[in-house]
């Protein structure tokens, strides 16, 4: 049955890449962004910018004011248990930088990090680096056939030399929902820290970090249907206080002369410099928009949109699907066919989908590829645009195979 969606409309830009002939089915790199979102940038720039936290005057209270709510939204949307628990940053590229750097003191020589090899390069390189500078081991945890962290290789490799865990929510390459609880109770039950990449998870479903019980949750506002430039640090109370300062400036000072100083503890403390003020009231008003959604229905939509790219895939003859993806995405290889050749037939089709190694290329490696398609979906795509899509596959490779 054919699905359409209720909020298509709610999306400008897609009617404006429609009209230039172009199918968006890259949403797992950025999303498309909510009217919404436009107003509240628009209001915010047309009604006075201002700096944020220290101007005296009615503009930067305005503007303060509505950079704290957002805060406040953020820490809701997550469930987390007050606003002070969240932490601006620039994507989470830059979050999972800040605690690379802002838990380095915590390690000693010869201790372990684990993270998992699906991880992001996001995900594995702040850790590869810190590994290199303080002598400690990076422990690759294995794939079960599913795609998803073997669990009794991690209960193996997980032990009390494990000083931190970090794994992603849901990969962005494989589609699938990782085991954390699992995982996150073997890193506590060795006292480890754990940090959850929640960059493709936090688009899909509503998620509640105390009931996951991580120590870190990070995110780009970005692929949340927000503006870019923005990421999210969750911590728990006791974690965000075992960081030390990372980044310096403005802001993120308690006091100073021109020798010493004494920094803020989170947020603002790890907030140095103008934050991206606009993004954040641009979030503010794109979890708003979200919140008054019927998450079911979005649920039902995204499930059922992705049973049909997944069946029409299967479909074809020599394809062959990477991992078993669940939602949200299907990443593919044709068999005989290179990906790029591929991707540069859909592109010249209007199909905008994403080929190469997803900056995950240990992964693509340990498959013995050197790139695949994926095609990701978000609540305004519908089947006319996978029909688009399929269409496009099948005269790609007609001409390639
Ligand atoms: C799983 C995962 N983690 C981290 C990131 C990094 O996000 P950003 O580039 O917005 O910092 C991405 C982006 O593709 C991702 O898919």
């Amino acid at each position: 049955m054919p699905l359409s969606s209720p909020w298509r409309a709610d999306f400008p830009a897609i009617a404006a890449l429609q009209r230039q002939g172009q199918t968006y089915l890259d949403n797992a790199a950025t999303t498309q962004k909510p009217q919404a979102l436009l107003d509240a940038l628009n209001h915010y720039y047309a009604n006075g910018a201002a700096n944020v936290h220290r101007a005296q005057h009615l503009p930067g209270a305005h503007a303060t004011q509505a950079f704290e709510d957002s805060r406040g939204k953020v820490a809701s949307w997550l469930n987390a248990n007050e606003a002070g628990q969240i932490v601006f940053t620039h994507g989470a590229t830059s979050a999972l930088n800040l605690l690379a750097y802002g838990l380095e003191h915590e390690f000693a020589a010869g201790d372990e990090i684990a993270i998992s090899a699906l991880e992001h390069h996001a995900n594995l390189l702040p850790w590869q680096q810190l590994a290199q500078r303080r002598d400690l081991k990076l422990v690759v945890l294995p794939l079960a056939a599913d795609g998803l962290i073997d669990l009794d290789a991690a209960a193996r490799l997980i032990g009390p030399r494990t000083r931190l865990l970090a794994v992603s929510q849901l990969s962005n390459v494989l589609g699938a929902w990782q085991p954390l609880p699992q995982l996150l109770a073997l890193a506590k039950a060795n006292h480890a820290l754990t940090v959850v990449d929640g960059a493709q998870g936090v688009v899909h479903g509503r998620h509640d970090v105390q009931a996951l019980g991580c120590d870190f949750y990070v995110f780009s506002s970005h692929k949340l249907y927000g503006p870019e430039g923005l990421g999210v640090l969750y911590g728990r109370h006791a974690a965000l206080s075992r960081l030390h300062h990372w980044q310096f400036g403005g802001e993120m000072v308690l006091t100073t002369d021109y020798h010493h100083a004494k920094f803020r503890p989170a947020p603002l403390g790890f907030e140095a410099g103008t934050p991206p003020i606009s993004s954040v009231i641009g979030l503010g008003a794109t979890l708003d928009y979200l919140q008054s959604l019927d998450h079911a229905a979005v649920d039902a939509h995204e499930t059922g949109l992705h049973a049909q790219l997944l069946e029409g895939l299967q479909q074809r003859p020599g394809i062959r699907i990477l991992g078993a993806p669940q939602l949200a995405l299907v990443s593919f290889v044709v068999e005989g066919v290179h990906n790029a050749d591929l991707a540069h037939l859909l592109t010249e089709q209007g199909v905008a989908v994403r080929a190469g190694h997803h900056c995950a290329m240990p992964l693509l490696k340990s498959l013995g590829l050197s790139g695949a398609i994926r095609v990701s979906l978000a609540l305004y795509n519908d089947s006319d645009d996978l029909e688009r899509f399929f269409s496009a596959l099948d005269q790609a490779l007609e001409m390639l195979q």
